[in-house]
């Protein structure tokens, strides 16, 4: 049998990008705890006819992307693709609604979609995303703009082109779907085939295609933002003025169209120059029909993803330099195998040191050269022969300072020294 090997399109995190990525979570979750954002998490697989229904039949997620399948009981379920049609799922299922309106939620989560793997694009992603449900303020759009924006600042990637765009109402939208259909139809020859049906099922899609014939046909059509009524038009324009309030410097981008159905109002996206392809690193956008097309009543949202690959891409390959642990611990004398393994485990539960022991055998140089291995800070070397057998030598592993400390005192020596470096400047 040949090499096993992961499925196409999915990848293993090692450790030490996964240490990387608990990181870029962490800082995630003290930023969105900051604008009263809480966690949540849902299934991995959702009944197959919300994402139809919420996504939008004509989308290219629902039509091409889905990893659908019936289960045992003859119920299709699809692995979820995205993950603002299971928290509205949810808002609705837990009667979200009598809670004080917005209710704020962020999630981590994977996401599956069936694309054509590429530099940061994968059919397993993993998205950092936040909904804020139950208000139509248009404070809400620009906090949770400035709210992802400060993640990227607050990962040292704040240089991102931030493009908006308003996708109207379904007060002002149908004329401009049909607006824009019949200027399509002027120009078939020029689309593609898939714009040609895209046209007939849902013309705004056409928006999507990365197509050069059609993109250049496209930026002659009827912009949405020149067709929208008096109050997605304020709306528009409110927000944008908080944005710049606060430092931001949205660019209208009328092509914004972002892929799902369910978009109204504000559509909005950080995009990359470094990315080529795959440029866009978050977005995101107001859902105010969704709720209710999913079978709650009329609720207003508006919200974000971020793809964490997407975010790593742009911090570089490496998301942070792991160190090393603590101390390790290196055994000169096989009879005090034990003490030592009783030693480690006493550091370890009494001050939640990392510790490490040598657990392959090796000879007393091997384990020296382990502790190098390791990164660790010290090597507490025990049983050394002209040595007390019960005192050990601690080695700073940076500067070769030496200290000898009494087994029996090593835990006080480590919390003395955990004390001053934590004091330290
Ligand atoms: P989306 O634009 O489809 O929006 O995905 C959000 C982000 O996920 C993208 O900006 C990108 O960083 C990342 N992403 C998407 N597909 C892939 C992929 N195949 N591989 C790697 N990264 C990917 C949504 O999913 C909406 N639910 C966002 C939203 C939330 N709108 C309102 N609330």
């Amino acid at each position: 049998m040949s090499e096993p090997q992961a499925p196409k399109g999915t990848y293993d995190l090692l450790p030490d990008d996964a240490e990387g990525r608990d990181l870029v979570v962490a800082t995630a979750a003290v930023v969105f705890a900051a604008y009263g954002y809480r966690r949540i998490v849902t299934p991995e697989f959702e009944d197959t006819a919300l994402f139809e229904r919420g996504v939008g039949e004509a989308t290219d997620m629902v039509r091409k992307e889905m990893y659908t399948f019936s289960d045992k009981g003859g119920r299709s379920l699809t692995l979820r693709p995205e993950g603002t049609a299971p928290i509205c799922r949810a808002y609705v299922e837990h009667g979200m609604h009598k809670l004080p309106q917005p209710v704020k939620l962020w999630y981590y989560a994977p996401m599956f979609r069936y694309e054509r793997p590429q530099a940061g694009r994968y059919r397993e992603h993993f998205q950092l995303g936040a909904e804020a449900i139950g208000s139509a303020d248009p404070q809400v759009d620009a906090e949770i703009i400035a709210m992802l924006a400060q993640l990227y600042e607050e990962l040292g990637i704040g240089e991102l082109r931030l493009a908006v765009n308003s996708m109207g109402d379904q007060v002002c939208r149908p004329a401009y779907v049909e607006r824009l259909r019949d200027f399509l139809g002027g120009r078939q020859a020029e689309l593609c085939p898939e714009c040609r049906e895209r046209t007939q099922l849902n013309p705004l899609r056409t928006f999507d295609c990365k197509k050069e014939t059609c993109r250049a046909v496209l930026g002659e059509a009827p912009q949405i933002v020149d067709h929208l009524c008096a109050d997605c038009r304020a709306h528009f324009e409110r927000v944008t003025l908080l944005l710049g309030d606060i430092g931001l410097d949205p660019q209208v981008d009328f092509r914004l169209v972002r892929g799902l159905d369910y978009y109204t109002r504000t559509t909005f996206e950080f995009s990359s120059a470094h990315l080529g392809a795959q440029s866009g690193v978050g977005g995101g956008g107001r859902y105010d029909g969704l709720i209710e097309l999913i079978g709650g009543s009329p609720t207003p949202g508006v919200g974000f993803g971020t793809g964490v690959e997407r975010i790593s891409l742009v911090m570089g390959v490496r998301e942070s330099a792991k160190s090393g642990p603590d101390a390790y611990f290196v055994c000169y004398d096989e009879r005090l195998r034990a003490r030592v393994f009783t030693l480690v485990q006493q550091l370890r539960s009494e001050l939640l040191l990392e510790v490490d022991l040598d657990l392959a055998g090796r000879t007393p140089k091997g384990q020296l050269k382990q502790a190098d291995r390791s990164g660790a800070l010290r090597a507490v070397l025990v049983g050394l022969e002209w040595l007390d057998p019960g005192t050990a030598r601690v080695r700073d592993l940076r500067n070769g300072d030496e200290d000898d400390v009494a087994l029996d005192a090593l835990a006080d020596w480590f919390a003395a020294a955990n004390d001053t470096a934590e004091g330290a400047p």
